[in-house]
């Protein structure tokens, strides 16, 4: 631990002056401590899922107060291995708990321009306002640092259990599917040159009168919206090639688009009421499945 600390300070430049330039800002950044509380909730609260973890007001009222005493400790002046340790325990604590590394990264958004902010008001048109910026940068990404290497240990040690066969499996199955995702892709691109060449050959029966107008500008708008979906779906699988998660919905929405074509065709012919129906009924499950899938997957792509 001594020796992780004190290497992780020195990454970072983190010196004695930059230790008593924060315990000089403590007492000037205390009175602003509620305000600071009230912003960070206001804030993790949009993060949409925050109620999943803070969950009732006991839960709340605690982990403010742990807050509290974090946010002042920033400034103790004194930043040992206890303080470290601290650190690695709040990390495990949000590891255990299932926290998306994604809220703590952005909660440190927020502390860092409030932080900044005030410092900036409070001593402007000081000569030493970069050396308190700088300090205070510093704290920070080393407390971030050390919040989340519990992330990257519990990664770490995922991997690290795993036998040396299942490592070569692991990275054999890696590449296999890295190739299949380059051949989708490739498939995709393909799917919306044929979407295209279904749109050309709507237009051309529409022109050639070898169908009704209205059947034509309906069967046309069809092959649009068959396009469109392709487009997404190859929006997806570049998302999923960038490390991404892939979504299921693009291939639900291809699915939708091409039976609202077949539903466009059909609506004007009598005799396929029954199948207009069937359609129908296909779309609206569908759309449910869509639903459900979009709710599951929540705000954010984790
Ligand atoms: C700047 C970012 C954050 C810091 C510094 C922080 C700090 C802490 C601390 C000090 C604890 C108490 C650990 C202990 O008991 O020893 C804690 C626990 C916890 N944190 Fe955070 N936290 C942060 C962000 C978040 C966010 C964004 C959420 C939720 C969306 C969250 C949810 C929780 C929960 C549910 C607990 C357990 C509370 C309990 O049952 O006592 N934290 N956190």
């Amino acid at each position: 631990m001594q020796h992780n600390f004190t290497t992780l300070k020195s990454h970072y430049r983190f010196t004695k002056d930059d230790e008593a330039l924060l315990l000089q800002m403590k007492s000037e950044l205390e009175p602003f401590v509620d305000e600071f509380l009230e912003g960070f909730y206001e804030f993790i609260w949009n993060f949409g899922e925050t109620a999943d973890f803070l969950k009732d007001e006991e839960v709340i009222a605690r982990h403010r107060g742990k807050i509290r005493e974090w946010y002042l400790n920033l400034f103790s002046g004194t930043y040992e291995a206890s303080y470290f340790l601290k650190l690695y325990k709040i990390g495990e604590i949000h590891v255990k708990l299932g926290l998306p590394t994604h809220y703590v990264n952005a909660a440190f958004n927020y502390v860092r321009v409030f932080t900044l902010g005030r410092i900036n008001k409070q001593y402007s048109g000081n000569d030493d306002l970069t050396d308190r910026f700088k300090a205070v940068e510093k704290i920070l990404d080393i407390n971030l640092d050390t919040l989340t290497s519990s992330y990257r240990e519990e990664e770490m040690g995922r991997f690290l259990s795993l036998s040396r066969i299942e490592k070569t499996l692991l990275g054999a199955l890696k590449k296999t599917s890295a190739y299949f995702n380059y051949l989708l892709a490739g498939a995709l691109v393909m799917v919306a040159f044929f979407a295209v060449g279904l749109f050309g050959y709507d237009v051309y029966l529409l022109f050639s009168r070898q169908t009704s107008i209205e059947q034509g500008i309906l069967t046309t708008l069809g092959s649009l919206l068959i396009l469109w979906a392709a487009i997404e779906l190859i929006h997806e699988e570049m998302r999923h090639l960038r490390g991404g998660s892939f979504a299921l919905e693009a291939f639900i929405t291809l699915a939708i688009a091409a039976l609202i074509r077949k539903i466009l065709i059909f609506s004007l012919s009598s005799t396929k009421a029954m199948d207009v129906l069937l359609y129908g009924v296909l779309v609206l499950c569908l759309g449910i499945s869509y639903w459900l899938i979009v709710q599951r997957a929540g705000p954010i792509k984790k």
